[in-house]
Formats: C-alpha cells, sequence, structure tokens
C-alpha cells in the first residue's frame, strides 16, 4: 500500500490524475461488461471528480481505506454509515470468525439472533419486540406493512426527499425536480423510477418536512385514513436536515390525536446518534422503527423494532414477513458484537467527537473565507452545504438551492487531499469509532485548504 498521509498529501496536496487510478480505469471497463451499467447500485457514484469512472476500493483499516491502485484516504463515506467501528473492527472480527468455524447459514432459529433480539430491547426506547431482515428497504417494507395491517387502512404519509429505501412500497418523491414537485402545501406522490404502478403510488402521500401546519392540513383532508407516518428523525439523506425544536414531538401528537402509527427510519440514525438512537436523543417514541446500517457494523443485517400491539400481529403470523437469510449467525454475530459496543458510553462519545471537531473546523474556515455554508447534522453525522446564505436548510426544496459548482469543487479539492467523502450534496459525512485524533486534524487542515480553495 502506498502511504499518501507519510508524503504530505494534505500539506502539498497533488491532484489525483488518471495515471493514479489504471486499476480503477480497466476495472470499470471490466465491469460495464459484465454488470449492468458497471455497478451494483443506482447509487453507486461511476465517476470520482475529475476521473470519468469510480474509484475501486479494495481494502480498509479503521478509518483508512485503500484503493485499487493503493492510494490511502481517510474515510467518511464508511459504508454509508455502516462501518461504525471502523473497517475490519478486531471487534466484529472476532465476534464473526468464531461464527465462521461454526457454520454460517442454518436457516433455523438460533441463539445468536435471541440474543441480539434482547440487547435491542434494553437498548431502543420503543422496541418491546424485533424481527430481522437483511437490509434497510425490507424492514421499511415490513414496518409498512405492520401498520397497515395493524390500522386496516392503505395511505402512508412520507416527507418529501426522505428516502426509505429502493423498493416500490415507498419509493416516491425521493428527489423530484423541482418542476415536478408542485405546490408546496400540497406536494406531488412522484415514483422514483420507471415500474412503479400508479396504484402504489396513490397510496402515499408527501409533505415537506418540519412544516407543522401544512402536515395537519394534509391529515386533516385524508382524516381516518393514514395508516402511518413515516420520517427520517434526521434526514440523512437531505443534507442532514435537522428537526426543527417540536417538529417530531408535533408528529407524535398528531399520530395520537387521529390514531396513526408513527415508524421512525433509523435506518442512519440508529445505534449512531445516541445508544437508542434518534428517539433517544430526542425523547420522542415512535410506534415502530426500522434499523440497519450502525446495527451491523458493515454486516448485512437490519430490524424492524416496536410496540408489542403492532408486532404482535407479526408474532401471530397475521402480517407475513420473510426472508432465507433473516436473523442468520453471522450477522447476528456482527451486530451483537457491534452494538455492545456501541451501549458503552465512550463509543458514542467518541464517534461524537470527531465529527464534531471536524464541523467546528468547517464552520470556522467557511467564516475565515467569507464562504456562506450551513454545517448541519448531529454528532457523528453532517454535512458541509453551499448555499447563498449560510442558513440551516430545513426541507428538502432547500437543496434546490445548493451552489453546485461549488460544492463539487470543495469535494475534489478534498479528494485531492486523499478525504474520501460522499460526493453528492444532499448526503452525509460520518464518523466512526476508529477516527483518531491525527485523522481529524489532518481532515480539518484539509477542509481549511479546500474552503481556500474554492473561496
Ligand atoms: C434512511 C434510509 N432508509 C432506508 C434505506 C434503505 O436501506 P438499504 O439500502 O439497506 O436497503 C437507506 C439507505 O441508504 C436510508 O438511508
Amino acid at each position: 500500500m502506498k502511504d499518501s498521509f507519510s508524503q504530505s498529501a494534505v500539506n502539498c496536496p497533488r491532484p489525483i490524475l488518471a495515471e493514479d487510478t489504471n486499476q480503477s480505469r480497466e476495472l470499470f471497463q471490466r465491469a460495464k461488461c459484465a454488470l449492468a451499467g458497471g455497478i451494483s447500485s443506482s447509487a453507486r457514484a461511476t465517476t470520482a471528480g475529475r476521473i470519468s469512472y469510480p474509484l475501486y476500493f479494495t481494502s480498509g483499516r479503521g478509518a483508512r481505506v485503500w484503493d485499487a491502485d493503493g492510494t490511502e484516504f481517510i474515510d467518511y463515506l464508511l459504508g454509508y454509515g455502516s462501518a461504525i467501528l471502523g473497517h475490519s473492527s478486531p471487534i466484529i472480527k472476532n465476534a464473526v470468525t468464531t461464527h465462521l468455524d461454526c457454520g454460517t447459514m442454518f436457516g433455523t432459529c438460533n441463539p445468536v439472533e435471541v440474543e441480539l433480539a434482547e440487547q435491542i430491547c434494553r437498548m431502543v426506547p420503543c422496541a418491546e419486540l424485533v424481527r430481522f431482515s437483511n437490509s434497510g428497504s425490507e424492514v421499511v417494507c415490513a414496518a409498512v406493512r405492520a401498520a397497515r395491517g395493524y390500522m386496516g387502512r392503505s395511505l402512508v404519509l412520507k416527507f418529501e426527499g426522505h428516502y426509505h429505501g429502493w423498493i416500490d412500497v415507498l419509493a416516491v418523491s425521493n428527489r423530484p425536480g423541482v418542476e415536478e414537485c408542485g405546490p408546496l402545501e400540497h406536494p406531488n406522490s412522484c415514483p422514483h423510477s420507471r415500474g412503479i404502478p400508479k396504484g402504489l403510488t396513490d397510496d402515499v402521500i408527501v409533505c415537506p418536512f418540519n412544516h407543522p401546519k401544512i402536515l395537519t392540513d394534509i391529515l386533516d383532508r385524508h382524516d381516518g385514513k393514514v395508516a402511518c407516518i413515516i420520517a427520517e428523525p434526521i434526514v440523512a439523506n437531505n443534507a442532514c436536515i435537522q428537526p426543527l425544536p417540536g417538529f417530531l414531538e408535533h408528529l407524535r401528537t398528531e399520530c395520537d390525536r387521529r390514531d396513526i402509527v408513527l415508524v421512525f427510519d433509523e435506518i442512519v440514525t440508529g445505534f449512531r446518534v445516541a445508544p437508542g438512537g434518534a428517539q433517544e436523543l430526542f425523547s420522542v417514541i415512535p410506534d415502530l422503527a426500522v434499523f440497519s446500517k450502525g446495527l451491523g457494523g458493515g454486516f448485512p443485517i437490519s430490524a424492524l423494532a416496536g410496540r408489542r400491539k403492532i408486532m404482535d400481529l407479526v408474532a401471530a403470523n397475521a402480517v407475513k414477513h420473510g426472508g432465507t437469510y433473516n436473523g442468520n449467525p453471522l450477522c447476528a454475530a456482527a451486530a451483537l458484537a457491534t452494538i455492545r459496543h456501541i451501549a458503552e458510553p465512550q463509543t458514542i462519545a467518541k464517534i461524537r467527537q470527531s465529527g464534531e471537531a471536524i464541523t467546528s473546523a468547517a464552520r470556522k474556515a467557511s467564516e475565515e473565507f467569507r464562504i456562506p455554508c450551513a454545517v448541519q447534522g448531529e454528532g457523528g453525522m453532517f454535512q458541509i452545504v453551499f448555499n447563498e446564505d449560510g442558513r440551516p436548510m430545513t426541507h428538502y426544496r432547500d437543496l434546490f438551492r445548493v451552489n453546485a459548482p461549488r460544492q463539487a469543487a470543495f469535494w475534489q479539492s478534498l479528494l485531492d487531499q486523499r478525504i474520501l467523502c460522499n460526493s453528492s450534496s444532499s448526503a452525509c459525512w460520518f464518523t466512526s469509532a476508529a477516527h483518531t485524533e491525527e485523522d481529524v486534524e489532518i481532515t480539518s487542515r484539509a477542509i481549511h485548504h479546500a474552503m481556500k480553495s474554492i473561496a
């Protein structure tokens, strides 16, 4: 592995050039002949700034990752937040190795899933019963089905721009264009993809986040017909927009008043912003919640957790939920080791500390160079967004005001300094328990340099 940092990449950045990425270029050429579009997920980047193909990564340790040509980066993409204890974590490795020796997949009940469910019930306020799946999208589907089955109603209310997975049931208004959105008071329900039947989008009502009055008006118009409201409590997929004070409480009150199931999508916030997720952080307890990324520490596992009165329908098999790999011992062991570590108070404190040091450096640099920029988020998940006034964003349509060329130039400068973060302005940076003070210091200097370069 080439050690980019010992060559002072940050102090004297040398742009990443095509000649530094020969392996990635060759791999993408091959990939396009065998993988549709050369990628395994529509969300995956197919370029890396000025390089017209994605970088391929081959190894990671702690907060560092190495691409196929051996260049080292400090990682804030972090498997979209999944590698919460860092890459190749010894804690997870130990737990998993034991299970590799014992067999990984029986398709039967196993003791690890029991221990994991018990641990989640101890940590997550709304969790009275739990079910496991493999991805975030799957448990979102399970939550919506459970809510509809419990309420005997079909409408689901979601917030514009919030992402709840790629599956038809909620792939609505994930990222509608300006001209598609419709009026703020009455947003259109836009299918996220071709192939989603209109009948499904008709069952999803869309509302702007952080607008209590509009929410109440929309619910009035559909009174008695809404099965559940689903929200990302901190909007990881909209540049880490925070709930305005009182908004989550308003959701809880409206759901109680109208007898609607409240679902928190904690796929990103879960086991990250607090041991019990955003519901613990904000003291607003939903009826159902879904978890995945931070839960598995990089292994594919997800959980639906919730109130007994709703989950009993799943228990009784009245609401069906299945999956060959659900609760398999390998992923359950990785998750158990991960969240046991998260339950120790110093773990999230460390994740938070790194995040706060970086956001503080970003704020200082934006002031020094007088670049308007919203630095928003919570502890170990945040975003640095260049808009025209530096005011924090409050709902999806604020993202239309992002200065895209400036955002791209900032990201490119960071990549050139071997700092890897998500290239999308609507995504987040993530810190892990493995980011060191040195990582944070290097990154803070890189941010300073990047801000200077775009001023
Ligand atoms: C908030 C949120 N919900 C659901 C999902 C879907 O999870 P998965 O990609 O594991 O299906 C994601 C994925 O990024 C997410 O960010």
